[in-house]
């Protein structure tokens, strides 16, 4: 039998109360805690688009309540106005594959039924399910990886792949927690993650306020990499989209770290739930990359670091060839190389 836990944040990643969505705007933290509530679609889509609400995992849940939210608030056209809405948040943030795993699972319930109310009834009940999923598989993950993980360990990670990414305990950080639990020792070195440093604000912030003093963060800029990794015992990291062949699409950098753990002979482990995985991608380069607004770059909140008129290149993420990988963690279990055929076979 597997050990249960129960980890709590002191600080939500969004919560659903009286048919009321909010989200705790993770642009604003780690300076304020402040909860935006989602009254209609546009401030759904503002939100995931300026990623107040972020993470592969955490996007496909919130998406999910939005839609629940206004299949309640929609009074006509309940069909017609709820694929158009799906549509819509389609087109926020390309690279998620659990923002589409939520969209196509209640589009294929809207499209099949004609009763309103059993519509309602039923989106209400998947969106449920998927967010206790996601809680469920993320202590999967957890106790899959914690296998891995030694018993004084230096891990060093990228992005933030916790509660605020996920909802639950999170991938990547979700087995450190549970490593930590489990009494482990761990210095998690943490890339800033630039441009939007989800490293330097959130990972930081999580680890901080989590209840496990045997995790000491380290925080380090990015090009810091190659000096860190000499000394780390592994890489772990989340995912945003998994191809079948198992090349990785994770926040940029992520390759950078796999490159320099080969280098290093380091492992370089990759954690996300099979939902991330997307069956009907074979190899990276099918993968969509999300290339956002030069202003990430250039400016930090009003402040130009480089001049207005430079050109800039800011893709949101990179992937990262299976051949760098060397396992993918998911609440199915540990899977290794060759990925062509092992993760095919537990999907
Ligand atoms: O642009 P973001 O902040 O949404 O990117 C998040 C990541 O790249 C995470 O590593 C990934 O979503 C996995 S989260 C469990």
């Amino acid at each position: 039998m597997r050990e249960k836990i129960n980890i709590k944040f002191p600080y939500p990643a969004f919560y659903f109360k009286n048919n009321s969505l909010f989200l705790l705007d993770q642009t604003k933290l780690p300076r304020k805690i402040v909860y935006i509530e989602i009254k209609e679609l546009k401030d759904l889509i503002k939100a995931i688009k300026e990623l107040k609400v972020r993470g592969a995992p955490l996007i496909g849940v919130v998406a999910g309540y939005g839609i629940y939210l206004l299949s309640q608030k929609i009074k006509d056209n309940l069909k017609e106005n709820l694929l158009l809405s799906i549509s819509q948040l389609r087109n926020t943030r390309p690279t998620a594959k659990n923002l589409f795993y939520v969209l196509d699972s209640l589009e294929e319930i809207i499209r099949k039924e004609d009763n309103p109310k059993i519509i309602k009834k039923e989106i209400k009940r998947k969106v449920l399910y998927f967010h206790k999923k996601e809680i469920v598989n993320c202590l999967k993950i957890a106790q899959y990886g914690d296998k891995l993980i030694p018993q004084k360990a230096k891990i060093l990670t990228i992005c933030n792949t916790g509660h605020l990414a996920t909802g639950g305990i999170g991938t990547a950080l979700g087995i450190i927690f549970y490593s930590a639990k489990r009494r482990k020792e761990i210095i998690c070195y943490i890339c800033e993650t630039r441009p939007l440093l989800q490293g330097a604000r959130l990972t930081t912030f999580e680890i901080l306020n989590s209840p496990f003093q045997s995790i000491k963060p380290i925080l380090i800029t990015d090009n810091m990499v190659g000096v860190v990794m000499k000394d780390v015992d592994l890489v772990l990291v989340g995912a945003d989209r998994v191809a079948l062949n198992g090349d990785t699409a994770n926040k940029i950098g992520t390759k950078t770290l796999a490159i320099c753990a080969q280098y290093y002979k380091k492992p370089f482990y990759v954690a996300c739930p099979t939902s991330t995985i997307d069956k009907n991608i074979k190899i990276g380069k099918e993968i969509i990359i999300e290339e956002r607004k030069k202003e990430e770059i250039i400016k930090i909140n009003n402040y130009y670091l480089a001049p207005k008129k430079i050109e800039c290149y800011n893709p949101a993420f990179d992937i990262t060839e299976n051949r760098l990988i060397s396992a993918i963690i998911t609440e199915k279990g540990i899977i290794y190389p060759p990925f062509y055929k092992n993760l095919p076979k537990i999907l």
